[in-house]
């Protein structure tokens, strides 16, 4: 029996004398939806598009003369299936790209765009086609927000303010006036502004300390035009690193940052030798769990050093690249980091976005790394052909947490045990939204075995009750464009109610979604 972390905190404040505690054994969440107190951002649910491998082109973005239905090249389909999971952001044009990206080449006439070599991913010819106005034309088509990376690494003060200005600016200015004459009249209005990325490494190989005093002179120039407020990011930590997120707290004034950045993989073995996207054994499975579970770890003892510094917590710890990493298919280009995507991958983000449903006091915006034919995808595509992944059926069981309220669980389970290491079997998170319904987002990470699951809830006899699942017969399972519906969400029928509680029995390897409506 193990009490899972936020158990341990949520004990401590609890009303005692109304919990029922879990017997030995017992698989038990508590609800305290009294205790409920902040939205769950929706942001949370952000996902990211790098000029990477077939992300943008070959992903998004179609050839000029193709018959895939598109709009002014963006494609049709792919922006169906993310309008319909609510996509709420999305980080462009990178990752490591964005420190060797220059704006100024990706605007104007698309034949007089100079060329550029994507030297991080593949070596391959980058035409520009993409620049600017593509983006947020894609940003507009999706109903999402622009999240714009600039470039610290190999860019200047100056580049960054200018993008700025270009995009924000409503009056007569240089930028302004060129943006007009490139036929955007309007301002776009950008808020979610990145200011470098992965700064410690491919985005200059700085030191906390030069980086904190880079941002101080990037931030100051990225300005705030009319009413339109930057909430300006700065490139946060890798992994573990404290000491990065310390210095910029330190250094920084609070009122300068919407947020820090944090980037965190899950590897299933090691960063030489990552392991199969689908041909892995239970070893490998639980190391890729384990791997992941550590995201508690870290948004924690992020937070707390945040804490010291922002006890009203106004900064926000911002995700913004996550997910597995895995070789690339066998045969794929290794610029390129196309992997498939199995039910494992599902349970790692079911798992994650549970974690930082239940940090969204801090945890305010995350980016799964990257939204088609890269790492962790929610979309496939061969050509015409276009697949969902079970990872995309995740966010979109999951789109009920966007801007709800969290309800906090007290979750006490068994252990999923490998030899003599051991998780938690169990994780769940649960939110109210505006409409008052509920819904609970459950994880039984156990490949072997079911588990039979108690859930109090006060008073939910006159609700009306529903449930989704995702599962497979193996976690290696996942879906092909001769066989895309291998692994997606169908009902489940297996949750029964009472007065002031849920009983189920979880399958193995499972994620299921209950909603208990008003
Ligand atoms: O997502 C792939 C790469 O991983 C990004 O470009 C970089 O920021 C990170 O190291």
């Amino acid at each position: 029996m193990r009490t899972l972390k936020i158990a341990a905190i949520f004990l401590l404040t609890l009303p005692k004398p109304d919990f029922v505690l879990a017997q030995p054994g017992e698989n038990r969440i508590i609800a305290s939806p009294e205790l409920s107190d902040h939205i769950i951002s929706k942001h949370i649910y952000g996902h990211f598009s790098e000029h990477l491998g077939r992300c943008i082109y070959g992903g998004f973005f179609v050839d000029e003369n193709s018959t895939i239905p598109n709009t002014r090249r963006i494609r049709t389909d792919i922006v169906e299936a993310l309008k319909k999971i609510n996509i709420p952001n999305l980080r462009w044009p990178g990752g490591c790209f964005a420190d060797e990206y220059h704006w100024h080449d990706g605007i104007g006439l698309r034949s007089e765009r100079p060329k550029m070599i994507n030297t991080h991913w593949g070596g391959v010819i980058e035409d520009n086609s993409f620049g600017t106005h593509e983006f947020l034309d894609l940003c507009e088509l999706l109903g999402t927000e622009p999240y714009i990376c600039g470039n610290v690494g190999s860019g200047s003060v100056e580049e960054m303010s200018k993008w700025v200005e270009y995009l924000n600016f409503d009056g007569v200015s240089p930028m302004a006036d060129l943006r007009k004459q490139n036929g955007h009249e309007k301002s776009w209005n950008v808020k979610f502004w990145g200011v470098g990325n992965e700064n410690w490494g491919c985005g200059g190989n700085m030191t906390a300390d030069f980086y904190a005093d880079q941002y101080k002179r990037y931030a100051t120039y990225a300005r705030n035009y009319g009413d339109n407020r930057l909430m300006k990011i700065a490139g946060g930590a890798n992994s573990g690193d404290y000491n990065w997120t310390e210095t910029l707290m330190k250094k920084v004034p609070l009122s300068m940052m919407w947020g820090i950045s944090l980037h965190y993989y899950t590897i299933p073995k090691t960063w030489a030798s990552k392991g199969s996207a689908t041909n892995f054994d239970e070893r490998e499975y639980f190391s890729a769990l384990k791997s992941c579970l550590r995201m508690e770890e870290l948004v924690s003892k992020h937070s707390t050093v945040m804490d010291r510094y922002d006890p009203e917590k106004r900064v926000a710890l911002a995700v913004d690249e996550w997910g597995i990493w895995t070789d690339v298919e066998p045969g794929t280009n290794p610029g390129f980091l196309f992997q498939q995507n199995s039910l494992r991958d599902a349970i790692i983000a079911a798992s994650t976005l549970n974690i930082f449903n239940n940090h969204s006091d801090r945890v305010r915006m995350a980016n799964l790394a990257q939204t088609i034919n890269v790492l962790q995808a929610l979309i496939l595509t061969d050509k015409e052909k276009m697949l969902l992944t079970p990872t995309y059926h995740v966010y979109d069981l999951y789109k009920v947490h966007q801007d709800a309220t969290l309800i906090p669980l007290t979750i006490h389970c068994r252990e999923y045990t490998l030899g003599d290491e051991k998780l938690s079997a169990l994780n769940a998170s649960a939110s109210r939204d505006e409409a008052g319904n509920i819904n609970i987002s459950i994880v039984n990470i156990d490949p072997n075995q079911a588990m039979d699951l108690t859930l109090d809830f006060p008073d939910i006899q006159s609700r009306t009750l529903s449930a989704q699942i995702i599962t497979a017969e193996k976690f290696t399972d996942h879906n092909t464009f001769d066989r895309p519906s291998t692994v997606k969400p169908v009902p489940f029928g297996g949750v029964k109610k009472s007065k002031e509680s849920l009983t189920m029995k979880l399958p193995a390897k499972s994620i299921v979604v209950i909603k208990l409506a008003k």
